[in-house]
């Protein structure tokens, strides 16, 4: 059934566990991921990124209502969030096409900026009764996203992130703790005690964005320092690109079933595995 992305962060960060949230492009993604739940019997949030409704024309409510009907097919709760959102249209339009969950980036901007617009945006989607994430350090690696306030590399500061869930009234953080995104290794460094500072010091759930890049130990304790929503894109990537390089290979037919039901199959394990560890750390 169809449940609010807000609703499992905050039951997951309260029971201190994760949720995985899974971008997804096509449906077949939205397929995968939402089998991999039904294996796992866990719950799982759909994701779809600015960037994903770009690479769909602009059409943000045709991928919507699909993933809508399988969230209201499953038989595990299942959430729908807009991610990376930046463009202010895209914004508006987010409460009328059924996003009950959004993340507002406004990282590009400088800390003051920043503040000042996540929290006129909040306040609109609050309005709509959309529950809030946003990011403060910046997570690099977004190929779309090249300037930013903070170098990559820079860190989310606890004290900062108190300052400024208070000063937007966000309901979820998104932090620079070692992550980056779109990284096809899991080679990335977290660090675990900055991860349980800002837990400390914030009272909100916390968002790891870039996951696909942590290595199961690391994401592992990252969750027991206080990670509640885990978001992961490139890794399903991974696993559908192998899939249809290699059943493309020999094959001479013209069927796309055929490779898009092998990346499917792929994305499946690879989801499963994730809901496995995010959800039982
Ligand atoms: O918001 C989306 C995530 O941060 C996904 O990052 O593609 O590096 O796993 P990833
Ligand atoms: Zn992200």
């Amino acid at each position: 059934a169809e449940v609010g992305a807000g609703e499992l962060v905050v039951a997951a960060g309260r029971d201190g566990h994760g949720v995985a949230a899974f971008n997804v492009i096509t449906l077949e993604h939205g397929e995968a991921v939402v089998t991999a739940a039904e294996q796992a019997d866990r719950p799982v949030i759909l994701q779809v990124s600015e960037n994903a409704v770009k690479y769909h024309d602009g059409w943000l409510t045709p991928l919507t209502q699909a993933l809508r009907a399988l969230a209201t097919a499953a038989d595990v709760p299942v959430a729908l969030h807009l991610d990376h959102v930046e463009d202010a249209g895209l914004l508006e339009r987010a409460p009328a096409a059924g996003y009950r969950s959004v993340m507002v980036d406004a990282g590009s901007l400088p800390y003051d900026e920043n503040v000042a617009e996540t929290a006129r945006r909040a306040e609109y989607l609050h309005a709509h009764g959309v529950f809030v994430e946003a990011e403060l350090g910046y997570v690099g690696g977004k190929a779309t996203q090249v300037t930013s306030a903070h170098a990559p590399g820079v860190r989310t500061d606890p004290a900062q992130a108190a300052e400024y869930v208070r000063a937007t009234g966000v309901d979820a953080l998104a932090v620079a703790v070692g992550s980056s995104h779109a990284m096809t290794e899991r080679t990335a460094d977290l660090d675990h005690a900055l991860i349980s500072g800002i837990r400390d010091a914030v009272d909100v759930p916390l968002v790891l964005h870039g996951s696909s890049g942590v290595p199961d130990e690391s994401l592992r304790a990252a969750i027991r320092a206080g990670i509640v929503k885990v978001n992961i894109g490139t890794a399903l990537n991974v696993a559908f690109t192998a899939a249809v390089r290699s059943s493309l290979a020999g094959y001479d037919g013209v069927d796309p079933r055929t490779y898009l039901r092998a990346a499917r199959t792929e994305m499946t394990g690879t989801a499963r595995a994730l809901i496995d560890l995010v959800t039982a750390p």
